[in-house]
């Protein structure tokens, strides 16, 4: 397979961690090597990838705001050998930022650090995968933490706001030059909830990759505090699938 770098993105709560766990792990299956990078401040991706509270918290987190590749002091490949940590359940997983005092200053040096490392090209790495925090500054913030990313994978629920959330990222997207958007339309309860899908993500122009919907093991899975997500039912499982497969034509058809 090609190469790829994929960014998660989208509204608050709307399981961007739960999508890229799963999109991760799915990944694996398929026999690619992944790298995980979390970069949300309140970090959860270790979670989802099999980790305990304290294995995720143990993942020491990458040196902010170094320059990295031509010239740098250090290359992508250093900082995964050095910062990355195998999980469970297969990917390499990097944390990019954590606060952990209050008033500890922003995390912008983290930021641009993950963009220059999206700028290189991992040589062990099949896929690339960045759960981002929630919200829009990671498109504008250093120059757009995610500039180099090949696709972004837009989460929406079934609201109007996370619709209007994923437009303005995939505005900003095109602005910034990212080639590719794709949505996908989680927690979806019933045929109402994808009719919504599919008609507001028409309306905007929005790709819709797939609709997963709202299982109750998913979330309960979350309220273990295990995160585990390796026994999610088919529909779920087949959703994930059928995302991979958009993912792959995206990046065949770009290159
Ligand atoms: N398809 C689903 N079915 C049921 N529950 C889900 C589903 N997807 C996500 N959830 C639940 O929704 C909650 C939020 O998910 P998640 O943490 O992945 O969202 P997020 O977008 O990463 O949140 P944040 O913006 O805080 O980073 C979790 O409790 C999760 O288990
Ligand atoms: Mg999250």
């Amino acid at each position: 397979m090609s190469a790829i770098t994929v960014g998660v993105v989208g509204k608050g709560g709307v399981g961007k961690t739960t999508i890229a766990g799963l999109i991760a792990r799915t990944y694996v299956e398929r026999g690619a090597r992944v790298i995980a990078i979390d970069t949300d401040s309140n970090p959860n991706l270790g979670l989802s990838l099999g980790f305990s509270l304290a294995e995720t918290e143990a993942v020491p987190v990458l040196p902010r705001a170094v320059l990295v590749g031509s010239g740098g002091p250090t290359t992508a490949e250093t900082l995964v050998a050095d910062y990355g940590r195998p999980t469970p359940a297969g990917p390499t997983l990097l944390s990019a930022i954590r606060v952990n005092e209050a008033g500890g200053g922003c995390t912008c040096g983290g930021h641009a650090t993950v963009r220059g490392m999206l700028a290189e090209t991992l040589a062990d790495a099949d896929v690339t995968l960045v759960d981002m925090e929630a919200g829009l500054e990671h498109l504008s913030r250093s120059g757009g933490t995610l500039a180099y990313a090949d696709v972004l994978v837009v989460v929406c629920e079934p609201t109007r706001k996370s619709v209007i959330t994923a437009t303005r990222t995939r505005d900003l997207a095109t602005e910034l030059g990212i080639p590719r958007v794709v949505a996908v339309g989680n927690k979806a309860r019933d045929p109402e909830d994808i009719q919504f899908f599919e008609s507001q993500f028409a309306a905007n122009g929005l790709t819709l990759a797939c609709v997963v919907p709202y299982e109750t093991s998913v979330a309960s899975a979350d309220q273990e505090a295990l995160g585990r997500l390796d026994a999610v039912p088919d529909s779920v499982r087949s959703a994930i699938e059928r995302l991979l497969d958009e993912l792959d034509r995206t990046v065949n058809s770009s290159h």
